[in-house]
């Protein structure tokens, strides 16, 4: 029997001393939800899904209800699972009304033949499934929707130059970025979820990383786990989950999650963060951004939280 493991992180980016206690709190409460269900015997999927539901329900993080809004002022969240025994996985993109992708992601998983679905026919599925629906768009975030648009018109630079050129200006902020888990169950069986309202100011119809198998997030008992946070166009243009996982062959898991972050670095710039899990059940959490938030818990080592790796 294998000791269970689960590693949670809440975003990576710039944490504002006024949001950290919360972070590492929410962190820690999803870490230790994740955690109970692997202590009961649940299987890591069950883990990894129910510490995204508490993050996606806690609206200090950029998920679920709490996500960011896009350029027009709307949610478009996406999200992502996938199973390390069976290698299957699915994301979920541009959803508004379904008050937790992350569980939307898992019916694509486990009832379709499908990788991807996007929008109202995504959420359809859901609803026939009884997932329940909530309005995602909150006051705090259509308040940051609204300052983070007058820097914009201010002309101030985000990480979107070519965006800004194509509106005419354009603000960037990334206040706690996607929300991820990752698992080990007594089984040795691998998971990772992950969930998010995206970058925020976003054009509409934008998807990121999260929902997409080997950019977002990633599993294979043979080899491990991964999941990655920031900004989403760079973790598509390299494919960090799956390439951090293939690392995990002769790296430990902080090995080739820091590996994978220098990689990023050199590559790419700074606007990302990774965790990983290996298939011994050692966490590793690498970033090249000021903060990221995560908690982690082991049989050996309680539970640890850090905005820092
Ligand atoms: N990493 C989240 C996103 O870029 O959408």
């Amino acid at each position: 029997m294998v000791s269970p493991t689960i590693i949670v992180h809440g975003g990576a980016g710039d944490w504002p001393k006024s949001k950290q206690a919360a972070g590492l709190s929410g962190v820690r409460e999803a870490a230790t939800r994740g955690f109970r269900l692997l202590q009961q015997g649940k299987s890591s999927i069950k883990a990894v899904e129910a510490a995204v539901i508490e993050m996606e329900d806690n609206p200090v993080f950029n998920a679920g209800s709490g996500s960011t809004l896009n350029l027009v002022g709307d949610v478009e969240a996406d999200a992502g699972i996938m199973d390390g025994k069976t290698r299957r996985g699915a994301g979920v993109a541009l959803v508004r009304r379904t008050k937790n992708p992350i569980s939307l992601a898992r019916l694509v998983m486990e009832k379709t033949d499908h990788a991807l679905l996007a929008g109202k026919s995504a959420e359809r599925l859901g609803e026939a499934f009884g997932l329940p629906k909530a309005n995602l768009k909150l006051p705090e975030r259509v308040y940051q929707w609204k300052q983070a648009k007058r820097r914009m018109e201010k002309g101030v630079l985000g990480d979107f130059p070519r965006n800004l050129k194509l509106i005419r200006s354009k603000g960037q902020s990334i206040l706690g970025d996607t929300v991820g888990a990752l698992a080990i169950d007594q089984n040795g069986d691998l998971a990772g979820a992950d969930s998010t309202g995206g970058v925020s100011l976003k054009l509409p119809g934008r998807i990121g990383d999260s929902p997409i198998l080997g950019a977002g997030l990633y599993a294979d008992n043979r080899i491990g786990a991964a999941t990655a946070t920031g900004v989403g166009e760079i973790a598509m243009r390299l494919v960090v989950s799956k390439s951090t996982c293939d690392a995990m062959r002769s790296l430990t898991a902080q090995q080739a999650a820091s590996q994978t972050v220098n990689m990023v670095t050199k590559m790419a710039g700074r606007g990302l963060g990774i965790v990983t899990l290996d298939r011994k059940g050692r966490y590793g959490v690498a970033h090249n951004t000021p903060h990221l938030c995560w908690a982690g818990v082991t049989k050996n080592r309680g539970l640890v939280s850090q905005l820092h790796r």
